[in-house]
């Protein structure tokens, strides 16, 4: 047999392809060198085995393009009941080059039957045949061998039967349960693909560039709903009481954004105004936290189809919240699928940064309709073309639907999250490699999402918004119902550029933005090409190092290393062949004009008109680099801000703040000159900046609070309470004011609390026994919940009942709000307790198990408890969450990145290095490590200097 089989691998042609590819011109899957029939020729041991020893006739991760699906037929029965699923399709395939087998994926199914029927071959009319079926689970592949070689350009039928459990995860085709109200719970069968999970719910070619049409069809009790990507055409009803929803052919679409649910929810429903029929469907305990939901919903649908001059394809659109979910969000298309806490909005305990995170996710995953639903990534290495896109679109939507939200001004938080990780040496491009699934899931991570938004942002700024508007309309109508790389995207950016260049005005930039040298920049597409590459194919972030020399300016581009300065050994290294093309915008003291120029070498010099007093870069921090001003620079800088802030931008007074205290990790500026900074913010009259220097204050208390510095933790308080008390002592305990007023609220009551100011102790002490004794009935105000729940945890009583309100809370923004209160305890035991709970998934699901771990890693009487047991049980943890995933990477990281001494930095190294002889290759570890590394440097470098600035500011 296995002969024979040897023979037919041998007799046929394997087609190969690469698509996969990152350098232009340049193919980056060494093993496509030869074709693999080559391969096969010299080592026929290249072939893997097959479950039952046959030889499995594909050796790639990546699927063959021979044959290609057309069309999916599936008929779906899950068995609520005895939690497992029986189901059948039928695939129509194209066959581009004579075959003797079809790969596909397939993971954790049981194939019952496979056959194969054909119109076009003669020879395959009659009745499927029966085929073998081969299994490769390394590679979550099937073969499906045919009797008779298939010939090229005809269609064929291939039918199989197949049935699996209900998966226990988060993946795949799962089971989730809730609790209603009179306390009963209840299953419902929900799918969750992206990226490499259709396979677990039918065999398919689940790759994103197999684009297809699926024409679904669910069983179901006639207690229950179901729900796909389309609407529901008709039901018929089978003997037995059975009922069978047929719903309409999908758009030709791409697997990963397959979805079909079996539950008992109820919804509320609107309309767009193009026609879109747009639903929220919940448990029916939570019909009413549904209504902000819908109301967003229509209100961002209707902005995308009018922002990207492309309708919505689909009749419906309905938004489901899970109550279990692994991540945020996800967009199926037609279907989108929430986690609770993402989509359900409570008045009465949802707070103000809830209702932006609710909005935020609905407008990203709106996004997504279009940023790939309608134009696919070809490969999983540019993730970011989905989700950098969506990321940014947040920012564009919530901008314009809900300016009093205010996004705008927290957007440069977005770069600042990544520039953490991307001035890391273990940093990698937006465009990755990505070949196994445990590699793809990994490319879900602040570079793709963050940092392709930032650079969007960057070049938005460049172009003006609207050309880039143009430029993406053009792109998405260009490849709709196809998929893109980043080429693609390039050309359509600077086609689109140089049509309405030459249409209107004569420019491709904004009104303020007509310098010589820019508007000759952009005239080559290649060059708009070049430029992005040096963004998008190279990792890290750059630095514009500034000097002022009378009325020029000196330029100079190195990579921003924070944790590495320039006197260390490794730097020179380290910076080898880094440069980018960087569109820097600056002003000075003479006038607002904003000035234009693209730094495209390491060094260049700027004339400046007039002499100035001072000069600023990078304006309203759109660009993705930091800047250091060398010579008095930053004297002038700070100077100014405390003569007069507002002669600043906002958002570069956000900036500023930023990038000196990064500065200072990277060992460009001392301590005490970022401090000195921050001396100016008690005048601040911009919430978001305020906000920005306290986060680094706070940054600094913690660190040196973990690790029991006493005399400067108690010192830093004493600063932070004497410093802040004006903007504490006017806080109200009342939701009031406008978006920024209540995050500010919440910020500083949290942190005066935290710090046990009297006032705020004894305030949230007293809202807390009046809300216990009402038994939980009394209304709290919504931004100070988690703040009034955090003070009554520090009793035995009060943590107790908050663990009885935490079962009986219908709402997740409470029942997070409570999580987090619980998790601050200082009792070891209490914390152990929510662990167990949390490891048990019962009253504390194991959805929020990683929030949990993350939360009691950052109290300091938690963080070696939470590291000892992420170590003690890694694999029990690996049970439950795919390594790679978001919950396992945010444990990983939550218990550990915090970390500044030597010791912890061996034990976490030596405990990563066990898990590597285990196989694990986690991206993340590195970043760790390196983390780590650079807080034990920044302490060793910094903390006498923070002292001492302590004794002189107090
Ligand atoms: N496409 C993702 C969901 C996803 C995440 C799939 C990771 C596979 C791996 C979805 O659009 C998404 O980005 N969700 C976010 C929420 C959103 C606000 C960014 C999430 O789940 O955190
Ligand atoms: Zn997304």
């Amino acid at each position: 047999m296995a002969n024979s089989c040897r023979k037919l691998v041998f007799n046929i042609y394997i087609g190969f392809y690469c698509s996969a590819v990152i350098m232009p011109q340049k193919c980056i899957c060494p093993q496509f060198t030869s074709s693999p029939i080559d391969e096969f020729n010299k080592d026929a041991e290249a072939f893997p085995a097959a479950t039952n020893g046959q030889i499995f006739p594909w050796h790639e991760l990546r699927l063959p393009t021979v044959v290609i699906p057309l069309h999916y037929d599936l008929l779906i029965h899950p068995n609520l009941t005895s939690l497992d699923f029986v189901a059948s399709e039928k695939i129509e395939v194209l066959v581009r080059d004579a075959t003797q087998f079809i790969v596909l994926h397939s993971k954790d199914l049981e194939i019952i039957n496979a056959s194969l029927q054909s119109e076009e071959d003669v020879r395959y009319r009659k009745p499927g045949e029966r085929l073998t079926v081969l299994s490769y689970p390394a590679h979550q592949q099937i073969a499906l061998l045919v009797p008779e070689k298939l010939r090229a350009d005809l269609r064929y039928s291939v039918a199989i039967d197949f049935q699996a459990k209900l998966a226990d995860g988060f993946e795949g085709f799962y089971k989730s349960t809730y609790r209603t109200l009179g306390g009963e719970t209840r299953t419902i069968a929900v799918t969750d693909f992206e990226p490499t999970e259709a396979r677990m719910a039918f065999p398919c070619f689940d790759e994103p560039l197999f684009k297809a049409n699926f024409s679904i069809k669910i069983r179901r009790e006639s207690r229950h709903i179901a729900l796909s990507n389309m609407p529901k055409v008709k039901t018929i009803e089978l003997e037995g009481g059975l009922l069978e929803d047929h719903f309409e052919t999908t758009v030709k679409m791409s697997t990963y954004l397959v979805a079909y649910i079996v539950c008992d929810f109820t919804s509320v429903s609107g309309t767009t105004s193009s026609g879109v029929k747009v639903s929220i469907y919940a448990s029916p305990d939570k019909r009413s936290q549904t209504h902000y939901a819908l109301e967003a919903s229509l209100k961002l649908l209707d902005f995308y189809e009018n922002y990207f001059d492309i309708h919505y394809p689909l009749p419906k659109l309905d938004l489901i919240a899970i109550p279990d979910f692994a991540s945020g969000a996800m967009e199926n298309w037609g279907l989108i699928t929430y986690r609770e806490t993402s989509l359900l909005f409570d008045p009465k305990t949802s707070s103000t940064s809830d209702k932006l995170w609710v909005t935020k996710v609905i407008a990203h995953e709106l996004a997504h309709q279009w940023f790939g639903n309608l134009v696919t990534m070809e490969w999983w290495n540019d993730i970011w073309l989905n989700e950098g896109f969506a990321r940014y679109m947040e920012l564009i939507s919530l901008n314009i639907t809900y300016p009093e939200l205010q996004f705008d001004d927290t957007f440069s938080n977005t770069c600042f999250e990544v520039i953490k990780r991307d001035s890391l040496n273990s940093s990698h491009p937006i465009s990755n490699q990505a070949k196994t699934p445990t590699q793809i899931q990994e490319m879900f991570d602040a570079i793709s999402y963050n940092k392709g938004a930032c650079i969007l942002n960057m070049l938005k700024d460049f172009l003006s918004e609207e050309t880039f508007r143009k430029g993406i309309i053009h792109y998405l109508k260009k490849f709709s119902y196809r998929n893109a790389r980043n080429d693609d995207l390039w050309h359509s950016l600077s086609n689109n550029c140089l049509e309405s260049d030459s249409a209107s005005s004569g420019f491709c930039y904004s009104d303020s933005k007509k310098a010589s040298n820019t508007l000759a920049f952009l005239r080559e597409n290649v060059e708009l090409k070049e430029m992005m590459a040096t963004w998008t194919l190279q990792k890290g972030i750059p630095l514009v190092v500034v000097k002022r020399e009378g009325r020029s300016l000196r330029l100079q581009q190195e990579r921003f290393l924070s944790g590495v300065s320039k006197e260390d050994p490794e730097w020179g290294t380290l910076q080898e062949r880094y440069l980018w093309h960087i569109p820097v915008t600056y002003y000075t003291s003479s006038s607002n004009v904003i000035h234009r120029h693209i730094l495209k070498l390491k060094t260049d010099t700027l004339d400046l008109s007039e002499k100035t007093n001072w000069v600023k870069f990078n304006v309203d921090t759109n660009g993705y680099y930091v800047v250091h001003y060398e010579g008095q620079g930053w004297d002038e800088l700070i100077t100014l801000l405390n003569q007069n802030h507002t002669l600043l931008r906002p958002k570069d007074r956000i900036g500023l703040i930023h990038d000196v205290f990064q500065l200072v990790s990277a060992g460009r500026l001392t301590l005490d000159k970022a401090l000195d900074l921050t001396r100016y913010l008690q005048h601040e009259t911009s919430i978001p900046a305020l906000l920005k220097g306290l986060e680094y204050l706070e940054l600094f208390y913690h660190m040196v609070e973990r690790r029991n510095i006493s005399d400067v933790t108690e010192n830093l308080k004493h600063h932070l309470l004497q410093y802040f008390k004006p903007v504490i002592d006017t806080q109200s305990w009342v939701d009031e004011g406008s978006v920024w007023d209540r995050m500010l609220r919440s910020t500083v009551l949290k942190l005066a609390c935290y710090l046990n100011h009297a006032p705020c102790i004894q305030k949230a002490t007293e809202l807390f026994s009046q809300w216990m004794e009402s038994s939980g009935k009394l209304n709290i105000p919504t931004d100070v919940l988690k703040i009034v729940y955090s003070v009554g945890a520090q009793t035995t009583a009060g943590w107790n009942y908050l663990l009885e309100q935490y079962e009986l809370s219908l709402s997740g923004a409470e029942k997070n709000k409570i999580l987090y209160a619980l998790s601050t305890s200082k009792h070891q035991e209490k914390l152990m307790k929510l662990i167990e709970l949390g490891m048990e998934g019962k009253v504390i699901k194991t959805q929020d198990l990683a929030a949990l771990l993350f939360a009691i890693a950052k109290n300091p009487k938690g963080q070696q408890l939470a590291w000892n047991f992420v170590k003690e049980n890694w694999t029990h943890l690996l049970k439950k969450f795919e390594l790679g995933s978001f919950p396992m990477r945010t444990i990983v990281s939550g218990t550990t990145s915090h970390f500044s001494s030597k010791d912890e930095l061996q034990e976490v190294k030596l405990f990563f290095e066990s898990l590597k002889a285990q196989g694990s290759h986690l991206d993340i570890f590195q970043t760790i490590l390196e983390a780590i590394s650079k807080n034990i440097k920044w302490l060793e470098k910094n903390l006498p200097t923070l002292r001492k600035w302590l004794l002189i500011s107090i």
